[in-house]
């Protein structure tokens, strides 16, 4: 039996990446973001066995109605949940409505996701929510955002305890990806990569047990170590890479 992926965040980037990969190996693809003309598009450059069912995460009708869809369609192995926004800039600039709806999004969306996961996923399936490395260490400019991926981190963290048994929850955390999202980066973006290496890693990951899928590598350790130092060494650590 082919695997059924719901995709979350599949008209861009990660999402878009990891959808074209794991049609290749033959999954069958549910494909959700507010996007529907990008999102039939990819479906069709897939092939005929994806669905599109769009989806914003920050209303919770939208949830509800993708969620009975996809569930009238099977249970579904995967769940990869990466819908995002981020919209860098300094805390006194930043519009107090778009920081609003990055929490949205990013953080409720993350509940919302988890809220249904048992309704459409078989006994034992995966829920993968994304983080960010930027949310081991507040970086500036990105304030809200790092907060929200912070937050997603240690929901994922409750999740994988409390749906122990039930649901196989995963955390991603990527460091710099080549996609629209980083575009708006203004800074010098150490050991960037492709969205279709995140998709490798990510794929990858998702196949074995680890809870939480960083990379690459050889940036994610750099930041875990520095989040682990007091903060007396950190911050200025931190002040001199992002300025
Ligand atoms: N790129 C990086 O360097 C990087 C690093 C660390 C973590 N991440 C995380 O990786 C994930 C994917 O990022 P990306 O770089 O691929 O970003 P992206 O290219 O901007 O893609 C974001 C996706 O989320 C969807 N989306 C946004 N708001 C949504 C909403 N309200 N409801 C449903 N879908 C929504 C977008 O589609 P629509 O606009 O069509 O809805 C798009 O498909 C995000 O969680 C991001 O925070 C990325």
């Amino acid at each position: 039996m082919p695997e059924r992926i719901w995709i979350i965040g599949a008209s861009d980037g990660i999402g878009a990446a990891l959808a074209r990969s794991w049609a290749a190996a033959g999954a069958h693809l549910i494909l959700s973001a507010r996007s529907t003309d990008k999102l039939n598009d990819l479906a069709q450059s897939l092939g005929p066995d994806h669905h599109v069912v769009p989806i914003d995460v920050a209303d919770r009708h939208s949830v509800d109605q993708a969620t009975l869809e996809i569930a009238q369609l099977g249970q579904v192995d995967r769940i990869v949940h990466l819908a995002a926004l981020y919209d860098p800039g300094k805390v006194t600039e930043v519009s107090a409505d778009a920081a609003a709806q990055i929490v949205t999004v990013n953080l409720t969306g993350s509940f919302h996701i988890a809220q249904i996961a048992p309704k459409v996923l078989r006994p034992g399936g995966q829920l993968a929510l994304c983080g960010s490395v930027a949310g081991y260490v507040g970086l500036p400019q990105g304030q809200i955002y790092s907060a929200t991926k912070a937050g997603v981190i240690n929901l994922a963290q409750s999740l994988r305890s409390e749906m122990a048994g039930k649901i196989d929850v995963r955390l991603i955390n990527p460091g710099f990806v080549d996609t629209q999202l980083t575009q708006k980066n203004t800074f010098d973006m150490p050991a960037m990569i492709t969205p279709e290496a995140a998709a490798r890693a990510i794929i990858k990951g998702l196949n074995q047990r680890r809870f939480e899928i960083h990379f690459p590598r050889r940036f994610t350790y750099f930041l875990k170590l520095l989040s682990a130092l007091p903060y007396w060494a950190s911050l200025p650590i931190m002040r001199r890479l992002t300025t």
